[in-house]
């Protein structure tokens, strides 16, 4: 779902091995929060590598509309003049997070540390997401939000409030929540700590760290006071893992396929969907493993090789929450039963995931059913091939990119309806797509 008034379809039509070498955008969750950090620092942060994306494009607009300059001095490279921790002024409008729950929900936590009041709006697939995970531990900290009924956005945040810190147990594992609580801890009398059921990506406590703000953070826990200063640094973000997952899979499926990814962000809290494949048979090797700006990054080669199916543990799901689309693919092609428990938080992401997977494979022919959590999927019936047809991504930036891979062994083509949102996470999608041996256009959205 999105509001975008142009609509795009791609044909995506079985295509040769892949072959070469890739590099994907910069990680969308690193590049969000290097914004967000640099704003509130004080002295100018150079990003390199940042990702050019409709999402972190609207997280430093509406940095720019609350009085921060931003310069962008070559395509994926910004300077954030930072305004310092009370710096920011009041944009006076709505300020527009896009289609991204990871702009509006980490803004939430940093506004309601503010001397003024904002609102915070979304696209039609944000103003559906769920709130209230991000507004209750907030209000328990001393904050003024309203949101409209059921918890939705927009969001009306009160300034001038005074925040005190909580100890705060999530009760569903999410980074963005985290976050916010975090963000908001910095401008907290006393000590925020945030407890979690799984532990989940922790860009937001690193970062913080590597700006000088002291955070104590183990799996599962992170804890800070407020009354510090952050200080401007540089920061070099990885490739996003979440980008390459589609190349992995379409490697993994496409006979005698073999691609080498680049620089891809290795944060153990990103990686399951590695170990995921590797369980079902996949063979890649990580090479050249490094660090940039305190993320382990690695080239991650992967060669074709048949996959079976598996039964994926529950607490590997947060670690690849957003890979999951791509696996339900991967799920597709292999021989047997594979069965997804735990996902769950796939129905309130930029779409209803479960849902958009199994009615988009079910279309092609896969045998798979739904359940309240995940999935259950009988893979590889036609030697591992799947129908060509017609899926709608529903706007949904990963359900698209996961068809166009999936597309890559169907028996036909696959018209893929409503992509635009592909801009949001992964711009030049069919270009680096098609450099690398998929076929995918754009298509006639009449036809
Ligand atoms: C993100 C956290 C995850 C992820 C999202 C980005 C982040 O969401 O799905 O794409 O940058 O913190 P949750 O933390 O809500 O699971």
């Amino acid at each position: 779902m999105n509001d975008r008034s142009v609509r795009e379809d791609w044909l995506a039509t079985p295509g040769a091995a892949l072959a070469g070498e890739v590099r994907v955008p910069g990680d969308k969750s690193v590049s969000h929060r290097a914004v967000m950090l640099g704003a509130l620092a004080e002295g100018s942060t150079h990003v390199r590598g940042f990702l050019e994306g409709e999402d972190t494009r609207a997280t430093a607009r509406v940095f720019e509309q609350l009085g921060v300059r931003i310069d962008t001095p070559s395509p994926s490279e910004r300077v954030v003049h930072g305004a310092g921790l009370h710096g920011l002024r009041g944009a006076g409008r709505a300020l527009d997070c896009g289609n991204a729950g990871t702009g509006m929900r980490l803004l939430a936590g940093v506004l309601a540390g503010q001397g003024f009041d904002s609102v915070l709006i979304g696209d039609a697939s944000l103003s559906s997401r769920p709130m209230r995970r991000v507004i209750d531990p907030l209000i328990a900290m001393g904050a003024d939000i309203q949101a409209a009924p059921g918890g939705l956005p927009p969001l009306r945040i009160g300034g001038g409030r005074t925040l005190h810190g909580i100890d705060y147990a999530l009760p569903v594992a999410s980074a963005q929540v985290k976050s916010a609580l975090l963000l908001a801890g910095l401008y907290a009398r006393g000590e925020t700590v945030v407890r979690e059921p799984h532990p989940t990506r922790d860009y937001t406590e690193r970062m913080l760290a590597a700006f000088g703000w002291p955070v104590d953070f183990a799996p599962g826990i992170a804890r800070l006071h407020g009354g510090h200063c952050l200080r401007a640094t540089e920061i070099e973000v990885p490739a996003d893992f979440s980008s390459a997952a589609f190349f992995l899979v379409a490697a993994c499926i496409v006979p005698d396929s073999e691609l080498l990814l680049e620089a891809v962000g290795m944060n153990p809290r990103r990686t399951g969907l590695l170990h995921a494949l590797r369980a079902m048979g996949a063979d890649i090797g990580e090479e050249n493993l490094r660090e940039h700006g305190g993320e382990p990054v690695a080239d991650l080669r992967v060669r074709y090789a048949p996959l079976h199916g598996i039964d994926l543990p529950a607490a590997l799901v947060p670690d690849m929450i957003d890979e999951l689309p791509a696996l339900f693919v991967a799920a597709a092609c292999a021989r047997g039963r594979t069965v997804i428990r735990g996902a769950a938080e796939l129905r309130v992401k930029e779409s209803d995931r479960i849902a958009g997977m199994a009615t988009g494979l079910r279309a092609l022919g896969v045998a798979i059913e739904e359940t309240p959590d995940g999935a259950i999927i009988d893979g590889g019936r036609i030697g591992g091939r799947i129908g060509g047809g017609e899926v709608d991504s529903r706007g949904d930036h990963r359900i698209a990119m996961s068809f166009a891979v999936a597309a890559q062994v169907a028996s036909g083509a696959v018209r893929v309806r409503d992509v635009a949102n592909v801009a949001t996470s992964f711009p030049g999608f069919v270009s680096t797509a098609t450099a690398a041996g998929l076929a995918v256009a754009a298509a006639d959205t009449n036809a």
